[in-house]
């Protein structure tokens, strides 16, 4: 089943949203690779773009949070700590040669994404439009 972004995570935030949208877009491809049996250099190349895009990401919504004041700060950037944490560790038995671990990324992450998009983003986002600061 593709993995794929929703109206349901729309959080009015163009550059959220579509940094959002990219995450969903590059865990449904990897997801794809990994079930035809693509080439592993092909999927660890894919699973970097993934951390890169995510390390971005996140750095986007603490700038944001941290530039208005968020009172949650501290809490949201340790889920984003904690899930690069889990995603570090994903790659590293990945690249240990535990093939059978590969899928275990994109399920993590699409689990994640939805996750922490509606509990955790909506609340700064939520924050910044009562404050007319999106
Ligand atoms: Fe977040
Ligand atoms: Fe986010």
């Amino acid at each position: 089943m593709e993995v794929a972004w929703n109206t349901r995570y729309d959080t009015g935030i163009q550059i959220i949203d579509e940094q959002h949208q990219e995450l969903f877009r590059i865990v449904d491809r990897l997801r794809r690779m990994i079930l035809e049996g693509a080439d592993r250099s092909h999927v660890e190349a894919l699973l970097e773009d993934l951390v890169a895009c995510s390390e971005r990401h996140f750095a986007t919504e603490e700038t944001y949070m941290g530039r208005f004041g968020y009172p949650d700060l501290t809490q949201h950037v340790s889920e984003h700590t904690s899930m690069l944490t889990s995603l570090h560790e994903l790659l590293v038995k990945f690249q240990e040669s535990h093939e059978a671990m590969a899928l275990m990324v994109p399920t993590f992450m699409e689990g994640w994404l939805k996750h922490h998009i509606s509990d955790g983003d909506f609340g700064f986002v939520t924050f910044l439009k009562a404050r007319n600061l999106a």
